[in-house]
């Protein structure tokens, strides 16, 4: 499998708290079969320039020890979006994107809202060439009318990530529920771990909700989810969506 959104840089978000609570979850996620991992601090309106230097100090670091303790994982440098940001004042960032790629960025609803100028900024990054990922979106729908504002973000372009904790109820029932009715309707494109800590958001997730998306989905779609879409974000490559060209 392969993660790609996690919070493991310690003091930067509400992630991982330590060095060392950071490499036993890349050991843990090593033990399920997790080959490679991005690593998605947030960016929110409380950024400054020295969190930004101190977030590629913290992953640094973090690479030497994996490499230090021969954990046989590739690590890689993304981030994870607040949607009420200013794009323009970070876009020059070096983990902007994920693993660099100049392409593919997660974009963040506030929590439990899915306010009505999502679809203006995820639609000026698409007109600017970009590929934004709406990161766990299955959190932020409260109503009917919401599917089908995914649905329509998924037509213009836009990728879903959704947590695969979601799938195991870690959310509550209504989470739970809104993830497999978008699988269901074929509009997630890959599952991610949005791993935190070691216990109450722990990587482990993956492993379960892998088999879980297995039977009940077939094992291609769970191959895809699960490794094929987030290796081929890594690598800058095109996935498969369901854009459909319309002509006025
Ligand atoms: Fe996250």
């Amino acid at each position: 499998m392969i993660d790609l959104h996690t919070h493991l840089l310690p003091g930067i978000d509400d992630g991982a708290k330590s060095l060392e609570e950071a490499v036993q979850i890349i050991r843990q996620g090593r033990k399920i079969g997790i080959t490679a991992i991005c690593t998605t601090p947030h960016l929110s309106s409380s950024f400054t320039k020295d969190r930004a230097e101190k977030i590629m100090e913290n992953f640094l670091m973090l690479q030497e020890r994996i490499y230090e303790e021969k954990i046989d994982i590739q690590l890689y440098l993304g981030s994870e979006i607040d949607l009420r940001m200013n794009f323009d004042s970070i876009k020059r960032l070096p983990f902007f994107f994920i693993n660099q790629t100049q392409k593919y960025l997660f974009v963040e609803l506030p929590l439990g809202e899915f306010p009505s100028f999502t679809e203006r900024i995820l639609f000026s990054l698409l007109i600017e060439g970009l590929s934004p990922i709406l990161a766990h979106p299955e959190r932020s729908l409260s109503k009917e009318g919401d599917f089908e504002r995914i649905e329509k973000l998924k037509d213009s372009g836009i990728l879903i990530q959704l947590n695969a904790g979601s799938f195991l109820g870690d959310f509550g029932k209504k989470i739970q529920k809104q993830a497999q009715r978008l699988l269901e309707k074929d509009l997630v494109d890959f599952v991610s771990s949005d791993a935190h800590d070691l216990n109450r958001r722990p990587i482990t997730v993956m492993a379960e909700a892998f088999k879980m998306v297995k039977k009940d989905s077939g094992e291609e779609k769970g191959v895809k989810l699960f490794r094929k879409n987030p290796e081929k974000i890594l690598r800058a490559d095109n996935i498969e969506t369901q854009v459909e060209i319309k002509y006025f």
